[in-house]
């Protein structure tokens, strides 16, 4: 039986970047799952808090995923959604695995390596988040955490977006040493190293620097489309989109990497349109600049209408706080019902039990 495993930090509404490379393919996941299939999907906020978050503010995005996952179309009957922090033992397996993890190996993380250009703080206690004050232990190990999420569940698949992919490798390699180290001999592994599943939109661009992935930690709004955005907002985040003045639309992501991006949003959105996205930039070759904005702008519109229809909806009505919280309880308790398992065979493995 398949079980697919995903988590998303609670970092305020979800980008195109995370619905197209990410939520969708969960959704396509739950919708076509076999019946003996488990879905679980997190919102990790330990991971979150390796970097200083406001207590409120993660409060607010934390049931603000919550919402967004409801809205995207994920449904209590068929997936488990849950909290992280709720289930204890990521926690208790993440230590275990630090215990197993190479600390040379981690320290080649592209997102570790990226933050290590920071310049020097003045204290250690410096409050500034761009200082190398801000490198806390748990963001070096973060991508045991994340292991941690995976093996707990003996997850067969993990749908992520291209950026995770280094970190699922890591899993894997450290599921593979765990059972090479605790049950060499045995048949069944310990912890099941996880395949990957990459969506077809993997890399979302930026709006506003095409050569960068869309990204939450942008400092401008307007480099992200959020599944929650009006029409008039998703028409003027569109309209202030980056291009370039080649004449005509053509699909080219190394020379033309805007407009590729736009090409490229469209198709994923509503793959009806098209064959393929080059197919489609030669569908749209006499449009101008602004008339493939409008076009894309209401493709995303009307791709994200039902989204954002229940996304309103359930943060809107009396009761709707009630029912998220609700969702949470209940895909709390299925989740740690199955890693209360996995731990009774990781203790017993360790001698622990
Ligand atoms: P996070 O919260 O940054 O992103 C959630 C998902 O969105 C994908 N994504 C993108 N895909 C395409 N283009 C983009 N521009 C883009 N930006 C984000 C990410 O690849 C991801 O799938 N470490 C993870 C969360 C996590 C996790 C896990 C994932 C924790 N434990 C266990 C899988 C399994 C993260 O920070 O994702």
């Amino acid at each position: 039986p398949k079980v697919i495993f995903s988590g998303i930090q609670p970092t305020g509404i979800p980008h195109l970047g995370n619905y197209l490379g990410a939520l969708r393919q969960w959704v396509k996941l739950q919708n076509e799952a076999a019946p003996n299939t488990t879905l679980l999907f997190s919102v990790v906020d330990l991971h979150a808090i390796t970097i200083k978050q406001d207590a409120s503010e993660l409060a607010r995005w934390r049931k603000e995923m919550l919402a967004s996952l409801h809205a995207i179309g994920l449904e209590r009957e068929k997936s488990i959604v849950f909290y992280q922090s709720t289930v204890a033992q990521h926690a208790e397996l993440m230590w275990i695995l630090s215990c197993n993890a190479s600390m040379g190996y981690l320290s080649r993380m592209t997102q570790w390596k990226s933050k290590l250009a920071l310049p020097s703080n003045t204290s250690p206690f410096d409050p500034s988040p761009n200082s190398k004050a801000a490198l806390k232990l748990g963001l070096f190990s973060y991508p045991v955490l994340q292991a941690a999420d995976i093996l707990l569940y003996a997850t067969t698949h993990v749908p992520v977006g291209e950026d995770q992919a280094q970190h699922l490798e890591f899993a894997r390699q450290l599921a593979i040493g765990f059972n090479h180290t605790y049950a060499p001999d045995s048949e069944s592994p310990l912890l099941l190293p996880p395949a990957t599943i990459l969506s077809p939109a993997k890399r979302v661009m930026s709006l506003t620097k095409p050569t960068n992935k869309m990204s939450k930690s942008d400092p401008d709004p307007k480099s992200r489309i959020l599944i929650t955005d009006s029409k008039d907002d998703i028409g003027r985040k569109f309209k202030s989109a980056l291009t370039d003045s080649v004449a005509g639309v053509s699909y080219d992501r190394e020379q033309r990497p805007g407009v590729s991006n736009l090409v490229d949003i469209m198709y994923h959105m509503d793959e009806s349109v098209a064959e393929s996205p080059d197919a489609l930039a030669r569908d749209m070759k006499d449009l101008s600049m602004r008339a493939l904005k409008e076009k894309v702008a209401d493709t995303v519109d009307e791709g994200l209408r039902d989204v954002r229809g229940r996304y309103e909806e359930v943060m809107g009505r009396s009761g709707g706080d009630e029912f998220l919280a609700e969702i949470a309880k209940d895909g709390s308790s299925k989740a740690r019902e199955i890693a209360q398992r996995t731990m009774g065979n990781i203790r017993r493995a360790l001698g622990m039990e």
